[in-house]
């Protein structure tokens, strides 16, 4: 019923955050989620202005705000995970000196060294090496490496120091660590008993990207600056660590919105609370179980870490199908596993308050570019670019077309049942 438009070509390449890996300020945090910064060019070059408003959703990394900034373009971006939102307001921060960031760098290998910490606490019991315990995230070595480093950035007088500083220790820890992100969630290396790290080895990995990324590209940026080749927006001043589903109605303004460019979390029970973890723990964003459920309870209800009690649906005859297919499908399994069908039919209920409140805040011609995957659960295919589509023509949008973009692996049983899963581009225009 929608038109599909193959851009497998232009698409397939652009869609993984891989591509950012070389790219000045992108590469200071190894995010695995987020597309690359191509993919908004591409979108700005359809356009053809640079006259406008985006709102972005779901910053993560802060790709979109990061890009839109760099040509100009003024971007209002909301992200829960106040890791990532530290992590786009470091990249997105333009007035860094070459010489402050120097001399920062000089205090903080001066006084790391002085640091005379000897022991690890922690609230959370498998952070750091201990007796009695079978696993632990961080030997007690490497432990102390980074919180020599942590305690001596916490130091650091100015803030915005401090928080560049931080992104780039957390843009280790993984690999001062035992784990590894595998997927959806951390894992442990292979061998981790036996493959020590120790205080050199971290406190040369954060050097290493100090000097070879985060210097690199503050000098670049300040002659670009001082050649007048740097746009003056500043989309630092627009970023919100808040939940989007609550905060765009009170923070943007009403009929002021020219296009949202987004990708929402997929509908793969990933948990981004989970899979950033080990940064959460570690540099204290998240202090407590507590705290950690808290943030997971703000995130979209992609995941089934949160037993939600909400009982609310959208009505929609194409989600219906789905749902009832779903719950036929896990009874005949014998794998009834109601949190996974809450969590399908909550998912579209946040598409849905989501869609709602874009349409509020969307000039008329607006368009939205919404990168998302379809999934499969007990052998059904959740079509979300279909499902998000309908939804979003259900509350006035005009569905103009979806972009395949790339097919994505799923487990080999449910390959046979659903085939590979499509990841697409959905386009919507807002018209009166
Ligand atoms: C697929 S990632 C976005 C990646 C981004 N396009 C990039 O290139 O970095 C989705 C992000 O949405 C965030 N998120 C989840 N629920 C949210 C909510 N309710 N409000 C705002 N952000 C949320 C997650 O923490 C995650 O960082």
């Amino acid at each position: 019923m929608y038109k599909y438009v193959d851009y497998l070509n232009t698409y397939g390449r652009i869609m993984q955050f891989n591509k950012n890996k070389q790219e000045p300020f992108h590469r200071w945090y190894p995010f695995v989620e987020g597309y690359s910064k191509e993919f908004i060019q591409s979108i700005i070059e359809e356009i053809g202005s640079v006259d406008l408003t985006c709102l972005e959703p779901f910053s993560g990394s802060g790709t979109t705000a990061l890009e839109l900034q760099n040509i100009g373009v003024k971007c209002i971006s909301f992200e829960v995970n106040p890791l990532m939102y530290l992590i786009g307001k470091v990249k997105l921060e333009n007035t860094y000196t070459i010489d402050d960031t120097k001399k920062w760098f000089e205090f903080i290998m001066e006084n790391r060294e002085k640091c005379k910490i000897t022991e690890l606490q922690s609230e959370f019991s498998t952070l750091y090496e201990g007796e009695k315990k079978k696993k632990w995230n961080f030997d007690k070595v490497s432990g102390l490496a980074v919180k020599k480093l942590q305690i001596t950035i916490n130091t650091i007088s100015s803030e915005k120091y401090k928080h560049l500083f931080t992104v780039a220790l957390a843009s280790i820890l993984l690999d001062a660590s035992n784990l590894y992100r595998n997927g959806k969630c951390l894992s442990y290396k292979k061998d981790w008993e036996n493959r020590p790290i120790d205080e050199k080895l971290v406190f040369n990995k954060f050097d290493d990207k100090i000097k070879h990324e985060i210097i690199k590209d503050i000098e670049s940026f300040q002659i670009n600056s001082e050649l007048n080749t740097v746009s003056k927006i500043n989309n630092i001043h627009f970023l919100y660590n808040e939940d989007c589903r609550n905060a765009i109605n009170t923070k943007v303004d009403d009929n002021s919105i020219d296009l949202v460019i987004t990708s929402p979390p997929y509908l793969n029970s990933r948990d981004y609370t989970d899979t950033y973890m080990l940064e959460l723990k570690t540099l204290g964003f998240t202090k407590s179980a507590e705290e950690i459920r808290e943030l997971r309870k703000k995130t979209l209800r992609s995941h089934v870490q949160i037993k939600w009690d909400d009982t609310a649906t959208v009505d929609n005859k194409k989600l219906q199908r789905t749902l009832d297919k779903l719950n036929k499908a896990s009874l005949n399994e014998n794998v009834w596993n109601k949190s996974i069908i809450d969590m399908v039919r909550l998912y579209f209920v946040d598409m849905y308050q989501l869609f709602s409140e874009l349409y509020l805040k969307m000039r008329n011609g607006g368009k939205i570019y919404f990168n998302v995957s379809n999934s499969a659960y007990f052998n059904v295919l959740i079509d979300t670019l279909e499902l998000c589509a309908s939804i979003a023509e259900q509350i006035g949008f005009n569905v103009i077309e979806i972009r395949k973009a790339r097919y994505l692996n799923t487990s080999p049983q449910q390959q046979k049942a659903v085939g590979k899963l499509l990841e697409g581009v959905l386009i919507l225009e807002r018209r009166d």
